[in-house]
């Protein structure tokens, strides 16, 4: 299959990390998964650091920073204690997100528009030290020119909202929402950031996002670890690889 414009792939480890938790033991290891992923055609590793450690901590960051060939996306909440281990792990890329402690995973965009002038200060010395800044954010307008304006080298599109009116929504409502990707990612190529995308992606809804070209990169993680159980984690990717391909053939 000739694939044009070919769409890197990015594989959050989070709920390797989530199912370890859960019994307190070293298995399944993070780590383990970050190389299986790799060997399965994984383009780049993500994992959230959250405030709370519900999921990845600390030791993971240091052993995944240590141990994988592929870039380390680094998705944290913006602050102080987050700048500081970035600043110390120096990591390929660094996702900013907003983070809340009662909700169950990211459940909107970062305020970059409001937070213009602190962001951009946070940003300064990650970029600085040469992590290419990602920032999470809606397909809004005013967010997009926000994140240019402060210097971000990328912004991550929500897929969220799209994900659930894809499951439960009308033709419609899809449609509209999958529109205002589609002028979202052209809107921020067009200011010189680099679009990429993700949240709640699966194989059954990935390809008109993965169609969409002036994305150059997914970040899947739950249903992917959740699918490991029943195809295991190389093929799930390898699924998900797959579908992308064919939504650029
Ligand atoms: N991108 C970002 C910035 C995220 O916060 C998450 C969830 O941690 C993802 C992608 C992956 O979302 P999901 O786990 O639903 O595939």
């Amino acid at each position: 299959m000739k694939v044009l414009n070919k769409l890197r792939l990015g594989v959050n480890i989070d709920h390797i990390a989530t199912l370890r938790n859960a019994r307190g033991t070293a298995w399944p290891d993070p780590l383990r998964a970050a190389l299986l992923a790799e060997a399965a055609g994984a383009d780049g590793i993500t994992a959230h650091l959250r405030e709370d450690r519900r999921h990845i901590q600390d030791a993971d960051m240091d052993a995944l920073c240590a141990g994988i060939g592929l870039p380390l996306n680094f998705e944290c909440a913006p602050t102080d204690q987050m700048a500081e281990m970035a600043l110390r792990l120096k990591p390929h890329a660094v996702c900013l997100v907003p983070e809340k402690r009662e909700e169950r995973t990211t459940e909107g965009g970062l305020d970059v528009a409001t937070d213009e002038m602190r962001l951009a200060h946070y940003i300064a010395p990650l970029s600085a030290a040469g992590c290419r800044v990602s920032l999470f954010i809606g397909h809004d307008e005013n967010q997009i020119r926000a994140a240019a304006r402060i210097g971000a080298a990328v912004v991550e599109l929500h897929t969220g909202h799209y994900s659930d009116l894809h499951a439960e929504g009308s033709l419609a409502q899809v449609e509209a929402e999958l529109d205002a990707l589609r002028k979202g990612a052209a809107l921020a190529q067009s200011l010189g950031l680099e679009v990429h995308a993700g949240h709640g992606l699966t194989f059954e809804n990935v390809t008109p996002i993965a169609a969409i070209p002036e994305i150059t990169e997914l970040n899947v993680g739950h249903f992917l670890i959740g699918e490991a159980v029943f195809l295991g984690l190389g093929n799930a990717i390898e699924e998900m690889r797959r579908l992308m391909d064919m939504a650029r053939a």
